[in-house]
């Protein structure tokens, strides 16, 4: 299964890698799927013929090992293109991120994109969000316990993600991740994501609304399958 799933995520990494244009300006996701992309990118393209700005030092460390020029995010940054994983894909093209806890950072790179192209494997799919991974919520450390206890008041189950050793993960930016699982699959997640951010102490949370152009959904036999929101689609 794992190998499967592997072999479909490299076929929506190649899918799109193989149609880039070099000297675009790229923003790198995170995650395993992400690392595909990056992966081809820099055997495709070798001597880094992009601009690449990370979501997280894993890609960072990946991408730069490999060749490609990554550099830090400037104030006037636009990407032509952001290639990123999600743990899930709903029907409206909402979409679950932070399983690897990047999800700030991937927030802001999708925000500052032209072009946002979700690469998945079928599993990620879903009719709504909550059905198959909860919702990841950026927390700052001090007000981790309370923000812990309102969530449970609200109907949620409440994990603190761990990290090494049995302490809490931290994140690139040093806060902390409550994994939430929702009382039923979300109908509105935008409204879900406004009311998780209302509490002091929330810094981000990982449902992206309207911020996917293209899924790529792969196939472990090297099949691909792409979807664009209505308002996305070509004419
Ligand atoms: C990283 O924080 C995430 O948003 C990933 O993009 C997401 O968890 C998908 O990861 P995989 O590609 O490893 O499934």
């Amino acid at each position: 299964m794992t190998e499967e799933l592997e072999r479909a995520k490299a076929a929506a990494a190649e899918h799109v890698v193989q149609a880039l244009r070099p000297g675009l300006r790229l923003a790198l996701g995170t995650g395993s799927t992400a690392a595909h992309a990056v992966r081809q990118v820099a055997a495709r393209f070798p001597g880094g013929r992009f601009d690449c700005v990370a979501s997280s030092r894993a890609t960072e460390e990946l991408a730069r090992d490999l060749g490609l020029a990554v550099r830090p995010l400037r104030g006037d940054d636009r990407f032509d293109l952001l290639l990123d994983g999600a743990d899930e894909v709903a029907d409206s093209f909402a979409l679950t991120k932070g399983g690897g806890g990047a999800l700030l950072r991937e927030k802001v790179l999708a925000q500052l994109s032209d072009e946002r192209v979700i690469l998945v494997d079928r599993t990620k799919l879903v009719h709504r969000l909550g059905e198959r991974s909860p919702i990841p919520v950026e927390v700052v450390p001090f007000a981790r316990a309370v923000l812990e206890t309102e969530f449970r008041q609200q109907g949620y189950r409440v994990r603190v993600r761990g990290g090494p050793g049995g302490s809490p993960f931290l994140s690139d930016n040093g806060n902390e991740i409550l994994d939430l699982t929702p009382p039923a699959p979300l109908s509105d997640p935008a409204a879900t994501d406004r009311a998780l951010r209302a509490p002091a102490g929330v810094v981000e949370t990982g449902i992206f609304v309207g911020l996917a152009d293209r899924v790529v959904v792969g196939y472990p036999d090297g099949r691909v399958e792409e979807r664009r929101p209505p308002r996305a689609r070509r004419t």
